[in-house]
């Protein structure tokens, strides 16, 4: 394996290097970068990787960079890092995992040729079961797609995808491990109210989430199926689900990843101010 660096270890970023790590990458051929040297320490006590706070140095002699800081950040750390990259004795590969930042944006930036992929991860890669949906660029040869579509097929499943699918992907992929958090904190207060104490019920619903993620993941059998079978008529199941319906939780979730695809494609465009009108700070998923 050529040595990697990932460039911002946040959130992102230290999933991907614990990921590689958990599937068995070298963590002296990692390098992380963070511009808090207090984080780097963090991440080098935990996972044994190297940490700089120099981007440069950082990519100095790596195969590939992941670039996992926040899309406004983006464009001026592929400046930052440009002429680094020239001078390397093989091409270097740039993995961006940033949402709604464009392959042109990112080409444009760089210097001319440079193979730049852009990736929509989610932080389940964290244990191994990440969703990586992957665009590549015009200068990426099928050995460098290969090489970037093994790492991340060692931290989850990778597909491949269109470059005008990613709002969509944002929404479905990128930022739904959200959407399931929030169903399985609201079951366990709902588990609360019923008289359960919060230990059994976020035992009961954590259980239960991971059984039928598994479920979904593996059996082969459509959602819609595998709802029906947990559902006897006149039973217990249908008449939660009546009342979900009635609720109109479909609904929200066609409100929620349109929005959602819609963040994403003005964060592509520029647009990086929030609700408030205030500069936007969060990750972008
Ligand atoms: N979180 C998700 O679930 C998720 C899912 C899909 C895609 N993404 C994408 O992944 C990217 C990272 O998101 P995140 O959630 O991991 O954000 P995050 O937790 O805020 O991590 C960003 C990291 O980048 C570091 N950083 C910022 N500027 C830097 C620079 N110039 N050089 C080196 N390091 C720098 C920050 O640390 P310092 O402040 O110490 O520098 C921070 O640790 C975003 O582009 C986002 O769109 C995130």
């Amino acid at each position: 394996m050529r040595n990697l660096a990932v460039l911002g270890g946040g959130k992102i970023g230290e999933a991907l290097i614990s990921g590689l790590i958990n599937a068995g990458a070298d963590p002296q051929t990692i390098t992380v970068t963070n511009r808090r040297p207090e984080r780097g320490v963090e991440l080098r006590e935990k996972y044994g990787v190297r940490d700089l706070t120099d981007n440069r140095q950082a990519v100095e002699g790596a195969g590939v960079v992941f670039l996992c800081v926040k899309p406004k950040d983006i464009t001026s750390l592929i400046g930052e890092i440009s002429d680094t990259l020239e001078d390397n004795d093989a091409t270097t590969v740039l993995v961006s995992m940033a949402a709604g930042i464009p392959l042109a944006a990112m080409e444009d930036a760089s210097v001319a040729g440079t193979p730049v992929v852009r990736v929509m991860p989610n932080t389940p890669m964290l244990v191994g079961r990440g969703m990586n949906a992957v665009a590549t660029g015009r200068f990426v040869s099928d050995e460098q797609l290969a090489e970037v579509t093994n790492l991340l097929g060692t931290v989850g499943e990778v597909v491949p995808v269109e470059e005008s699918d990613m709002d969509a992907v944002t929404a479905l992929a990128g930022s739904s491990p959200a959407y399931f958090f929030l169903v399985a904190e609201a079951l366990i207060d709902a588990g609360v109210s019923l008289g359960l104490t919060r230990d059994i019920a976020e035992k009961l619903v954590t259980t239960t989430a991971a059984g039928a993620g598994v479920m979904l993941a593996e059996s082969g059998v459509d959602p819609a199926t595998l709802r029906a079978n947990v559902s006897s008529p006149a039973g217990t199941t249908v008449a939660a689900l009546r009342e979900l319906e009635e609720s109109g939780i479909r609904g929200a979730f066609f409100r929620a990843t349109e929005a959602c695809a819609q963040r994403s494609a003005d964060l592509g465009s520029g647009k990086n101010v929030s609700r408030q009108g205030d500069l936007e700070e969060f990750s972008g998923t």
